[in-house]
């Protein structure tokens, strides 16, 4: 499929990678037009460099990965108030984390992924891909224990959810139904808790434990 990517950074790098190497053609995109250039012939095959409207018309899917702050103006640059994301499965990864006390930074008390399907007029929006760091994205699969990394995904869109989910296993992770959009501020909320626990040194894998152990 045509995936246009928002950014240039570490999240455009690691699954844009991942999905050339599946297959899919790629727009990339950033606010430095040398930068999206660079990340485009890093990636290689068919991948190309395009301005953010272009992304979006470009990509059935579009991969919105901009720091959290950034998203808004990204959106608008992008042409979201006229319409030009209507029908697109948006996928937003972001997480709107204060770094250094872990907490989320949604002054509107709104999920960064309910702000983005407010704002980006007809977008068929999924969150999916904010759970792990980027270097976990960057593995080829991300698997452990022999098992593939679960991704929950939450959208209100079957089709949209669906789409999302073959992207997730087309880089080897296994694809769960995190729910409805309205599950997406649990999410977020979930990636900032799990990355405090992680840098104050604990195993945040090791604080569930697993389904068979169910007494019920
Ligand atoms: N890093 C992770 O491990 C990780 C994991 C899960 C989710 N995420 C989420 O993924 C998203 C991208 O993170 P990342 O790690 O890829 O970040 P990154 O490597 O720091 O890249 C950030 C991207 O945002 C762009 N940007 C920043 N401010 C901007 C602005 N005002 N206008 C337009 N573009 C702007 C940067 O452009 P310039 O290069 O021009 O500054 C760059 O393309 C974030 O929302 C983050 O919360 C990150």
């Amino acid at each position: 499929m045509r995936i246009g990517i928002l950014g240039t950074g570490n999240m455009a790098t690691a699954l844009g990678a991942q999905w050339a190497a599946s297959g899919h053609e790629l727009m990339i995109s950033g606010r430095q037009p040398a930068k999206a250039e660079a990340l485009a012939q890093r990636i290689g095959g068919s991948a190309r460099a395009g301005t953010f409207a272009e992304a979006v018309e470009f990509g059935s899917v579009v991969l919105i990965a901009v720091l959290h702050g950034a998203i808004r103006e990204v959106l608008s640059a992008a042409g979201a108030e006229s319409g030009s994301f209507r029908d697109k499965v948006v996928i937003d990864c972001s997480n709107a984390v204060v770094p250094g006390r872990f907490v989320l930074d949604l002054p509107s008390g709104t999920s960064m992924a309910e702000q983005i399907a407010g704002q980006a007029n007809g977008a068929k929006v999924v969150k999916a891909f904010n759970l792990c760091h980027e270097s976990i994205w960057r593995l080829t699969p991300p698997a452990f224990d022999g098992r593939p990394l679960l991704v929950p995904l939450c959208g209100d869109d079957a089709g949209a959810v669906e789409t999302v989910r073959s992207l997730v296993t087309d880089i080897g992770c296994e694809p769960a139904d995190g729910g409805r959009l309205e599950h997406a501020p649990l999410l977020e909320a979930t990636a900032a808790f799990a990355i405090g626990l992680w840098a104050r040194g604990a195993e945040a894998q090791a604080m569930l434990p697993p389904f068979e152990a169910f007494g019920v």
